[in-house]
This record gives structure tokens, sequence and C-alpha cells, in this order.
């Protein structure tokens, strides 16, 4: 698992940089991407652990599994810009495809799902895996938060799934194979969902958990 190389599209942010502190506290190589490079290298350097910075493509170049954090505005854009360095490889797609002002509200777009559209914009030759959808960047950005709650993940591949699971625990939370990208939608309108109720239960940061015994977890 510490052998894959992680490349975080548009990891300054607020999701991005909170998984690219995990990681890099966890040991894995992370490399930071940005539209500018000196503000990524400027992250890299306030997480240290060895986390490295540059633009987008250079992340997508060095990484072995490529997670994209951008909004869903710039979505589209960003997987286009690095298609030719992420042929082969695994993207984790962590886009909820939330249309401002009314994000308390699920809006899913014509193509079915966000991951839907980074499977198509892609191509076959990516091993598209969508997750995160469900976890508060805030809380993932507190090192003592304790990783309660699950991360579904979903794609068409059970080994591309696994090693994204295994991303997941390595960021201290529970990963859980939640079947094909089609299931994803699911999970992005949740988000909404959790927003609403967050707000109207003044929670910070509701989260989900599966419940049951699952066999194998
Ligand atoms: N925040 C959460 O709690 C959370 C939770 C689950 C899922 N998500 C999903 O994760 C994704 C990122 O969310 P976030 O809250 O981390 O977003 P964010 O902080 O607002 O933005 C993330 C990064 O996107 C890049 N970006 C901004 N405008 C761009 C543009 N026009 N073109 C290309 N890149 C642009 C920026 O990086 P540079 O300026 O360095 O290029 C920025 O740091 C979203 O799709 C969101 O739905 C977020």
């Amino acid at each position: 698992m510490t052998d894959e190389r992680i490349g975080i599209i548009g990891g300054t942010g607020k999701l991005g940089n909170a998984l690219a502190g995990r990681w890099a506290r966890a040991g894995l190589a992370v490399f930071i991407g940005s539209r500018d490079a000196a503000k990524a290298g400027a992250s890299a350097k306030a997480i240290g652990h060895g986390a490295r910075g540059g633009d987008n493509r250079a992340a997508a170049s060095f990484a072995t599994i490529v997670v994209l954090t951008v909004p869903f505005a710039h979505q589209r854009a960003s997987l286009a810009e690095i298609a030719v360095d992420v042929a082969g490889k695994i993207v984790v797609d962590t886009t909820v495809p939330l249309v401002p002002p009314k994000v308390m509200r699920a809006q899913m777009p014509p193509e079915g799902n966000a991951a839907r559209i980074a499977r198509t914009t892609l191509g076959d030759s990516v091993g598209v895996v969508s997750a995160f959808h469900n976890v508060a960047a805030h809380k993932l950005a507190d090192p003592a938060w304790r990783g309660e709650g699950d991360v579904l993940v979903f794609g068409e591949v059970r080994e591309q799934r696994q090693r994204v699971v295994d991303l997941v625990k390595a960021a201290g939370m529970r990963g859980l194979h939640a079947g094909s990208l089609d299931n994803a939608t699911a999970a992005e309108a949740l988000t909404s969902v959790l927003i609403f109720m967050n707000k109207f239960y003044e929670v910070d940061g509701a989260g989900i958990r599966i419940t049951g015994d699952l066999v194998g977890v």
C-alpha cells in the first residue's frame, strides 16, 4: 500500500489538502497539484513529511493514483487537462455535483452523476473510482479526528476499488466497496442531505456509517 504515489489535482483546496496531510503523515508519497505550482509548493511545505508540489499535470504524471478534488464547475476541464497523463492509472473522483446556491438540494447532472462525467471524459484506459463524497474536509484536516464514518467506494473493477479502499484506510477511515459508478449517484446526492442536516441539527460535519456485521471488513 505504501508503494502508491498519490497526486492530488486541486490539492491546495479544502478536501485535497486535508487528504494530502493524512496520506503524507501515513508515509505515502504525496504530490500536491495546482494551477499554480508555487502555491502547491507552499502547500506541500506546510504539510511536510516529504510532500511535494507542482502543477496539476506534474501531479498526475508523478502518481500511480490521481485524486481529483476541484469544484464540480471545473471537474470536466480539470480532467481533460490531465487525460494524457493518467492513461493506465486510477483516478479517484471526489466530485459532488453541487449547484450553488441550492446546495442542500440534490441536483444530479444530465449525465447521471459526476462519476459518469469523469468516466466519459477520461475514457476506457483510465480506472475511474469515485469516493470521499460524504466526509467533511474540515474533519479530515484535524489530525486528532478519529475518522468515524464510512467512505463508500464506487467503480467497475473490484481490484481498482480495493486500492482506493486501502487509500481510505491510510487516511484513517473505513472504506467500503459500494458497487458500480452508477451507484455513486446515491453518495453524491447524500452530500446535499448531510449539508441540510448539518444546518437543521446544528451538526459540525455529519457523516455516514453503514450498520451490520460486514464480513471481511
Ligand atoms: N469540502 C468538502 O468537505 C468536500 C467533501 C466531499 C467532497 N468534496 C468535493 O471535493 C471537491 C473539492 O472541494 P473543496 O471544498 O476542496 O473545493 P475548493 O477548496 O473550493 O477548491 C479546490 C481546489 O480547486 C482548484 N480550483 C478552483 N477553481 C478552479 C478552476 N477554475 N479550475 C481548476 N481548478 C480550480 C483550486 O486549486 P488551485 O487554485 O491551486 O488550482 C482549489 O484549491 C468538490 O468537487 C467537492 O464537491 C468536498
